[in-house]
């Protein structure tokens, strides 16, 4: 028996890789789904991806350095993405990022656009999305947050 202190498994890949099979430009949703899986994508995944698609280790690499959103390394606290565009800053999103940036145990990161424009101010953990945020609903989900 394989014993493994890694937070993903070969397997697992595998059953992302079968998700996509035969997919166009899969890529980017193997990657994302591998995040989602695991919370990052794993240098070591990249061989089995790039060997899955027929691509070159050095053509996923590039696309998981690429794009913001794919992380190479986990997160050492839970992450919250606080949408801090137009339509959430005309909601207020301002008054309540000192809320999400000061807490220690949660990680804020920045986007722009959680396609809940009319609901906003609007966050999104993992995959769960947040609307309608107010000082108190923030204050409970980063609570939530810090406690998964
Ligand atoms: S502007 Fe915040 S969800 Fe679209």
């Amino acid at each position: 028996m394989k014993v493994s202190s890694e937070p993903w498994t070969e397997a697992e890949v595998d059953e992302i890789l079968r998700r996509h099979d035969g997919r166009e430009g899969a890529l980017l949703p193997i990657l994302n789904d591998v995040q989602a899986a695991f919370g990052y994508v794993p240098d070591a995944v990249v061989p089995i991806v790039a060997h899955a698609l027929n691509l070159s280790r050095a053509e996923v690499h590039g696309v998981v350095t690429f794009y913001h959103d794919l992380k190479r390394v986990p997160a050492d606290r839970p992450v919250i993405k606080l949408c801090r565009a137009e339509a959430c800053q005309a909601r207020g999103v301002e008054r309540l990022a000192p809320l999400f940036e000061a807490d220690p145990r949660v990680e804020t990161e920045t986007v722009y656009c959680l396609g809940l424009c009319a609901s906003g101010p609007s966050a999104m953990v993992g995959d769960r999305v947040f609307a309608r945020l107010d000082e108190g609903s923030a204050r409970r989900l980063i609570d939530q947050a810090a406690a998964s």
